[in-house]
């Protein structure tokens, strides 16, 4: 046992107020300048997707698709972010946080995705950024969290290199408004819920399903980030410049099981990571190659300023359909919580490649959380924190240059095909009245970036 292992029943709140909290000393390795912020994305929290100019997006399109969403859902009003956000900025600011992580929608700022820019889009952001930053909360933005304008899937979407040319343009764009004030600028989020998601499974937007062009997808998402990048150094942008992907460990459920994990973390981890880091796609049996044009490899690996990962759960691989043991439990998602799979994740990324700085752009649990009494005593979600939170200290220990942590989300929000069944937040959003009500975890994330801070100042 490790001494950053904890014991659950130890920490474990048992009571919003009066919190018992755990032991926040323990996270002193994250050190007094670790970033503390939370995340959300445009599409999810927005609504008002039919304002000011808004164009129409990917995902609109998919919500409006009869069966695609659970319960029909879709972003028409999300959390009213677009009106409310003033209200949202308060509650960051009681949160205490240093940062905030946000999506740019390309339709609310550009609606075809192309051509005339949409002034009353950009003046949002602009303001956001601006009441973020009188706040003390450094902003840090996405270009790209899956909102596609649908006058670009039109013609070809992610499939065509118009798209990438398309992208390239917006990003500078953005980064001549608002680089200035950004504390960084990540191009895509998640590039592989895009291609996979997007184009092999059709779970989300566009909804294709095909394997040849979820691949192409996947290289031209990484072209679109390497001409992108081009484009805002030679613009002269100067805030940190980086990518997000999703990660996972592997587990094998028996030596026999190896094989496959390893192919399962190369389509999942590798297949970005090489490219972006090494200039190259990994070659194994099973592992499907792209067509990459001559330069393409050049352009990819472009340097990173910063490597955003968000990380949820492990990978595990069973060819006999051997469960995974799940001795923590299951989120409200059905994903097993597996913390020790960060620090794994981590130190062996460590050891693969030449790592730029890290943040963890994303971190947390759907749970059914409940109002009662006026309080939401999400334990389960104060659990799953801390050990991640855990997880990520030893992984800083290990010599894995971590600078920050976002936890996943800032409030409950739209959770993609399952629509408003799943929560996620630090705060509770009663979509019927807006009402926004902070969970127990948001006392508990605020006390203990505070009292980390604190302790290592005084460490
Ligand atoms: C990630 C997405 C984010 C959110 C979380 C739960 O894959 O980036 O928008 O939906 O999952």
């Amino acid at each position: 046992m490790s001494m950053l292992d904890i014991s659950a029943a130890a920490h474990v709140p048992t009571a919003p107020s009066g919190l018992s909290l755990p032991a926040p000393e323990t996270l002193q390795q994250l050190g007094q300048r670790f970033t503390w912020g939370v995340a959300t994305a445009a599409f999810q929290i927005e609504g008002a997707n039919q304002t000011d100019g808004r164009g129409e997006s990917i995902w609109d399109r998919f919500c409006a698709t009869p069966g695609k969403v659970r319960n029909g859902d879709d972003g028409s009003q999300a959390c009213d972010h677009y009106r409310r956000w003033p209200q949202d900025v308060a509650l960051m600011r009681q949160l205490g946080i240093d940062a905030y992580r946000f999506s740019i929608a390309w339709p609310r700022v550009q609606a075809l995705g192309h051509g005339a820019w949409n002034d009353k889009g950009i003046a949002f952001y602009d303001r956001l950024i601006d009441a973020l930053l009188d706040a003390g909360i450094q902003p840090h933005a996405t270009l790209y969290h899956w909102d596609l304008p649908q006058a670009l899937q039109d013609e070809g979407g992610w499939l065509s290199r118009v798209t990438v040319q398309r992208f390239a343009e917006y990003a500078e764009r953005m980064g001549r408004l608002f680089g200035d004030r950004m504390h960084s600028l990540a191009t895509h989020n998640e590039p592989w819920c895009t291609a996979v998601l997007g184009h092999e499974t059709g779970q989300f937007a566009p909804g294709w399903r095909d394997q040849v062009a979820a691949v192409q997808v996947s290289h031209n998402l990484l072209l679109s980030h390497g001409l992108a990048l081009q484009a805002l150094r030679a613009a002269g942008v100067k805030c940190p410049l980086g990518i997000v992907l999703n990660q996972s460990s592997r587990s094998a459920a028996k030596p026999k099981d190896q094989p496959a994990a390893d192919l399962a973390y190369a389509k999942f981890v590798r297949r970005f990571m090489d490219p972006l880091l090494l200039g190259r796609y990994p070659q194994l049996d099973g592992f499907v190659q792209p067509t990459a044009l001559e330069g393409d490899m050049a352009l990819i690996r472009q340097p990173l300023d910063f490597l955003g990962i968000n990380y949820y759960t492990r990978l595990w691989v069973s060819q006999d359909g051997l469960p995974p043991p799940a001795e923590l439990g299951r989120t409200d998602m059905g994903w097993e919580i597996y913390p020790d799979g960060l620090r794994e994740l981590l130190v062996g990324l460590q050891r693969e490649y030449p790592l730029p700085p890290i943040y963890i752009m994303e971190n947390g649990m759907a749970n059914a959380d409940q109002v009662v009494d006026g309080q939401v005593q999400d334990l389960e979600r104060v659990d799953y924190l801390r050990r991640h939170l855990q997880a990520l200290a030893e992984a800083k220990a290990e010599g894995v240059d971590i600078r920050g942590y976002f936890a996943w989300s800032l409030m409950d929000n739209f959770e993609w095909d399952s629509g408003y069944a799943k929560r996620f937040g630090l705060v509770h959003v009663d979509y019927a009245t807006q009402q926004r009500t902070p969970k127990a975890s948001f006392d508990w994330y605020r006390r203990t970036a505070q009292a980390t801070r604190q302790g290592a100042a005084n460490a």
